[in-house]
């Protein structure tokens, strides 16, 4: 079997596979950076170290003898999906969703209106942005969007280079953290905060941090209503808590509002400030303006207003949901899906798993008494296009790499290598 994408869907796929087939069964697990666990590595932020160790219980999944990491090997580039079904039995795809979505409001594409997929990618050491790709020199930050993400991100501006060095962020990055000007952060929603995607606990840790000041308009925390779940029930109280706080004289500042839209990113050569329009939902539930706007004097937009999934070249994709149509996980014939490109950009790693189980659930039922085409034949196609894919063991390499880096600059128990050729270098000396 071949699963494409070794991020949680990716993992827990090669994991149900093994652990819920009858038969013996051999899973490469194909990926297109030399390192494995996806978003668990390029996308939780670094501060959470308890969710980050999550790739403890990946790592067991990829050390079992059933399975085979190949990193450095990109479906579309290095292979077509003829390619693996000549050489595999099934082919799940597990390729999350990398990209980000729109705003669609003027000024949306200056330069300093940027987009929460590039900053997390930067500050997670990721090798498609580049460590030097961001200074924080202007004074005052917008994100717009009140989910988990905007609540990382808000995070890593607050908090001081300090506060993050015992973390595996790169180690330019955290120089550039140093040198933040940032003083005033404003995260925006466009509804109330009864509607907040955030988690409770995730926007507690925002009231404890302890370089930023936390501020709620009070006539923002209002709430009609009150038939709402336990989770949203809590935000609430917190948000409101806030409300009736005075700021401390922190260094820094965290505006959290609500019934803001973004209208437009202004500025000519670069932003210089942000429109909002106050909002109201209307009859039918859906947010409209109300035509009273404000300005804000931001130097920075951060879009964090969700991710979204790309087409694999000879992939079924719809363009309505952004995801691989599928029933029960199957696609077609000995193709399937998991994870964030099965279902959207929602749910938290564990959501995956039993996600990647249903997905092969129907796999297996499918291949049953079915003739088995797949074979050994990976190794002499990826020889043949001049691909010599990451092995497991040259992925702890660049582990032990980092490991060995965090100790020299004497920081935490890892820091990341930046870039491709340092870990290939790292791996291949
Ligand atoms: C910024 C951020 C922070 C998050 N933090 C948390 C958190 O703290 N706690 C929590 O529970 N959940 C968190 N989540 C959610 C969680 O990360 C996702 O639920 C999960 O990662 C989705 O898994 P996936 O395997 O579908 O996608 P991914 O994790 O994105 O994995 C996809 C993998 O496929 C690879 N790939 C892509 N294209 C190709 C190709 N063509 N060929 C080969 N390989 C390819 C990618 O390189 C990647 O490794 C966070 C999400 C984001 C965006
Ligand atoms: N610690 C964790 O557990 C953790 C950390 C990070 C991520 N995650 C998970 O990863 C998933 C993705 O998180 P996410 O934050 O990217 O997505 P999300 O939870 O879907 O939040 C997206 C936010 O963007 C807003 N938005 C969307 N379009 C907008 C627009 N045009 N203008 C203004 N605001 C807009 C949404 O508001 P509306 O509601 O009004 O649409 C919402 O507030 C979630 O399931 C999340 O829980 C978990």
């Amino acid at each position: 079997m071949a699963v494409i994408g070794s991020g949680p869907a990716g993992i827990y796929t090669a994991e149900a596979l093994v652990k819920q087939s009858a038969e013996p069964v051999a899973v490469d697990v194909l990926e297109r950076l030399p390192t494995p666990y996806g978003l668990v590595r390029y996308g939780v932020a670094p501060d959470h170290t308890s969710i980050k160790s999550i790739a403890n219980y990946l790592r067991r999944v990829l050390e079992l003898p059933q399975v085979r990491f190949l990193g450095g090997v990109t479906l579309g580039e290095h292979l077509s999906v003829e390619d693996l079904l000549g050489v595999y039995d099934a082919v799940v795809y597990c390729t999350g969703a990398m990209v980000d979505r729109k705003l669609g409001i003027p000024g949306e594409d200056l330069p300093g209106s940027v987009a929460a997929t590039d900053f997390v990618n930067w500050y997670c050491g990721h090798p498609d942005v580049d460590p030097d790709r961001f200074t924080l020199d202007t004074s005052e930050v917008a994100v717009i969007g009140v989910g988990n993400v905007a609540v990382d991100v808000v995070r890593v501006l607050a908090k001081t280079a300090e506060e993050l060095s015992a973390t595996d962020v790169p180690h330019e990055v955290l120089e550039r953290l140093g040198e933040s000007q940032v003083k005033a952060i404003h995260m925006i929603g466009r509804r109330g905060p009864e509607h907040a995607k955030f988690t409770l606990k995730e926007l507690r840790e925002l009231g404890e941090l302890a370089n930023a000041d936390v501020c709620v308009r009070p006539e923002e925390a209002v709430v009609l209503g009150g038939d709402f779940p336990r989770q949203v029930q809590g935000n609430i109280k917190v948000l409101q808590s806030w409300a009736a706080r005075e700021p401390v004289g922190r260094p820094r500042r965290l505006d959290v509002r609500f019934w803001m839209r973004p209208v437009e990113i202004l500025g000519s050569e670069r932003v210089e400030g942000l429109k909002l329009e106050r909002t109201r939902l209307s009859e039918d539930g859906r947010v409209v303006g109300t035509g009273e706007f404000e300005t804000l004097p931001v130097g920075m937009v951060l879009r964090s207003v969700g991710y979204r999934s790309v087409p694999l070249p000879g992939v079924p994709f719809s363009e309505r949901t952004m995801t691989v149509p599928n029933e029960a996980g199957r696609v077609r014939e000995r193709e399937y899906v998991a994870g964030w490109l099965k279902r959207g950009p929602t749910g938290v790693i564990g959501t995956n798993k039993s996600d990647a189980a249903e997905t092969v659930r129907t796999l297996l039922a499918d291949l049953d008494g079915r003739e088995r085409v797949g074979h050994d034949g990976i190794g002499a196609l990826l020889a043949s296009r001049g691909v010599r894919p990451v092995t497991y063991d040259e992925w702890l390499a660049v582990e032990a790499a980092e490991a060995e880096l965090a100790k020299t600059l004497g920081r935490g128990e890892r820091v990341k290598l930046v870039g491709l050729e340092a870990m290939l270098r790292a791996c291949r000396p």
